[in-house]
């Protein structure tokens, strides 16, 4: 069979509705400044679709020095990897301020989130060694054990029962094959907003021998009492070994970094492929992370209005009767169910006429007949905001527990071109 036929015929597991939900459900474009009002399709929305914690994406300093830094460097500068030709004092700096601000010994910079923790994966173990992984943990977390010809072990989501069980059967392995045991969880699940059990997994140190990395995409900045992330809130940083985050999130930016015992940051600059093959993180954004980090060691306030807006609305949303999981993070989720048309016109009704932005998942992503709409509160939205949502939500509950969003199909909001 032709590989392209085949693509096309099916479309994949999302895919298979872009017909209908291209530039609606799928690939939206919102408009105007980066704020918790945007448009859509030319209607004024709330947005709570954007992991901007901090609010610092659209922070009047914030862009004036990434005007300025571009200003100055250009967007190129500097050239290459950062073994080759690419390397800077001001990447040097930036190193030593996040090493500093997360308690560790080195940091190496990574040109992306993505790709760099599954190449830092890659390089952190050989076919001898055993992986311990949370079953629900990133897509990126996956792809960087996919690239691991060793042996994988999956814990329960947030399970310390199952992780004894699993560690058990690594320990056993990791023995046999003469390797070690790398465990990999994340601070805080984008998805359910659920902290990783990264505390519990720490206190196992004592029974079994592994080394710990966390992806804390969802954590850094905000998280514990100086924002240094999820394992700074639970007490238990010095058992970290590794530390990965990234800067899409609660720096509005891009590229990310992570940190650990200086021997091991030196061993991951020389043997990371995804950074010795690739081009450095542009100045642009270096200096832009200078700054983002002085802001974040000096504005408590940005994550005090962070957790007002996370109070706020999380206990609005209780009180109102609905069901948020055992989220412990801004990420809010709100399960519902019903079926996947119903879903996409409880969506449509929220944005068309209650003017609120948010993610929602539903069948194939998750089981048939739930539904989860994911709000991200951040410093940057108002009480309002809060408010109208949550009248928002209480309105659309009424009418889908009525039976008033059954539909036959998903309706077709794709964009005409
Ligand atoms: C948990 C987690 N890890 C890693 C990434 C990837 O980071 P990046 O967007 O910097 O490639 C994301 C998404 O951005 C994420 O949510």
């Amino acid at each position: 069979m032709d590989v392209f036929e085949k693509l096309v015929k099916d479309g994949g597991p999302i895919g298979q509705h872009m017909d209908r939900a291209h530039g609606y459900f799928a690939f939206p474009k919102l408009e105007g400044d980066l704020n918790p009002r945007m448009k859509f399709r030319g209607k004024e929305m709330i947005v709570w679709s954007l992991n901007n914690y901090l609010g610092l994406v659209n922070h009047p300093e914030v862009r004036a020095i990434d005007t300025k830094a571009a200003e100055m460097y250009g967007m190129g500068n500097p050239m290459g990897a950062r073994m080759m030709s690419g390397n800077s004092d001001k990447h040097d700096a930036l190193e030593k301020v996040l090493s500093d601000f997360v308690s560790r010994e080195d940091t190496m910079l990574l040109n992306f989130g993505y790709q760099g923790i599954m190449s830092c994966i890659d390089a952190l173990v050989n076919r001898r060694d055993v992986i311990v992984y949370d079953a629900e943990a990133h897509a990126c977390i996956m792809d960087g054990i996919r690239l691991h010809v060793g042996y994988t072990y999956t814990f329960k989501h947030n399970d310390i029962q199952d992780f004894d069980k699993q560690m058990k059967r690594a320990t056993a392995m990791a023995e046999k094959q003469g390797g070690g045991i790398l465990v990999i969880t994340e601070g805080v699940f984008g998805m359910d907003g659920e902290q990783g059990i990264v505390k519990e997994i720490v206190a196992k140190k004592s029974e079994y021998d592994f080394r710990i990395l966390i992806d804390d995409a969802h954590g850094f900045g905000y998280m514990g009492a100086t924002g240094a992330g999820a394992d700074e809130a639970q007490g238990c940083q010095a058992g970290v070994d590794l530390y990965f985050s990234t800067f899409v999130k609660s720096m509005g930016s891009i590229g990310a970094f992570i940190s650990g015992p200086k021997a091991v940051i030196k061993y991951l600059r020389y043997n990371t492929r995804s950074q010795i093959f690739a081009k450095s993180l542009p100045l642009i954004i270096v200096e832009g992370m200078l700054k983002r980090m002085e802001m974040v060691k000096t504005m408590p306030e940005l994550r005090e209005k962070l957790w007002a807006n996370v109070e706020r609305l999380q206990i609005g949303l209780k009180e109102r009767g609905f069901d948020i999981g055992d989220t412990n993070s801004p990420v809010t989720p709100i399960y519902m169910k019903g079926d996947v048309p119903e879903a996409t016109s409880m969506v449509m009704d929220l944005r068309e006429n209650y003017h609120i932005f948010c993610s929602i998942v539903v069948y194939p992503v998750i089981p048939k007949g739930d539904i989860i709409y994911r709000l991200i509160p951040t410093a940057s939205h108002s009480f309002e905001d809060v408010d109208e949502t949550l009248v928002a939500f209480e309105e659309v509950k009424k009418k889908l527990d009525a039976g008033l969003y059954k539909a036959a199909d998903i309706p077709d909001m794709a964009e005409k071109s």
